[in-house]
């Protein structure tokens, strides 16, 4: 889509003066530590600002760099994740620092080609660590850029990811892109609900399965954290997908007949 410069200098112009009164001060914006940004923007998938704040400062106080990370215990990383679901996010994490530690030397590639290749890093959140960690000049697209864009440049009307991408990378301003993204993460979270009224795909997403899945994945998680449990007892209130999912993400280990949370 063709786009003249003077739009997008007014788009860039509105969303700016809209930032400067509406900042909002959060940690994860007092550094430049990629190992501390992934953190964070891991956290952030799926998981409300205001419920990732604590748990970010407890997340840093235990593992405050890549090498403790690495060579936590699942036991510790799980007891620590309590509280923010979908622990299998946690597991992603403590791979991804064994892969920077292991095959970087602990330090962040800097790079989306290799950043991509870490465990449970998609294309948004490399170019995130890009943009947050060094100040890159790309863009980096999460669900709440892509309605921004959605709700401005085409009327609410879903696009191919390929057309948003190809917009988002026109918006960013030189030299300002670390202020830009941080910039458009507070408007879309500030305007959330009105974008997402319009956006008939998202509000159709939700899936019921998942959810009970999701919910039924954590508490078994949180029973287990208190010690191994005969898996007979188990397959009575869980159903097999559920207890096999989980070993096969290697959340949950059975060993003499007990699952348990692995070492
Ligand atoms: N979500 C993902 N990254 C974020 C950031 N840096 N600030 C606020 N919300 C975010």
């Amino acid at each position: 889509m063709k786009i003249g410069r003077i739009r997008i200098t007014k788009f860039q112009a509105r969303i700016f003066s809209w930032w400067e009164l509406n900042k909002r001060d959060l940690p994860w914006r007092h550094t430049h530590d990629p190992y501390k940004i992934l953190v964070s923007e891991v956290m952030l998938q799926q998981t409300q600002v205001s419920r990732v704040l604590p748990k970010y400062e407890e997340f840093l106080y235990f593992f405050p760099d890549v090498y403790t990370l690495a060579k936590a215990s699942l036991a510790k990383l799980l007891k620590v994740w309590r509280g923010m679901g979908y622990n299998r996010r946690a597991l992603y994490l403590k791979k991804a620092a064994q892969t920077v530690v292991d095959t970087y030397n602990g330090e962040f590639p800097e790079n989306e080609k290799e950043l991509v290749t870490l465990p449970g890093l998609g294309i948004y959140t490399a170019r995130a660590i890009l943009v947050f960690a060094y100040s890159r000049d790309i863009a980096a697209v999460d669900t709440n850029i892509r309605r921004i864009i959605t709700h401005f440049f085409f009327n609410d009307v879903p696009q191919k990811e390929k057309i948003i991408q190809e917009v988002a990378d026109k918006l960013v301003p030189m030299d300002e892109s670390w202020e830009w993204h941080q910039a458009l993460m507070d408007f879309g979270a500030a305007h959330n609900s009105l974008f997402s009224i319009h956006n008939s795909k998202i509000n159709k997403k939700k899936i019921p399965f998942q959810k009970t899945n999701r919910y039924y994945r954590g508490r078994l998680i949180d029973i287990l954290r208190e010690g191994p449990v005969d898996e007979h007892i188990l397959v009575k209130v869980f159903s097999a997908s559920i207890i096999n999912g989980l070993l096969k993400d290697g959340l949950v280990e059975r060993k003499k007949g007990m699952l348990r949370l692995p070492d």
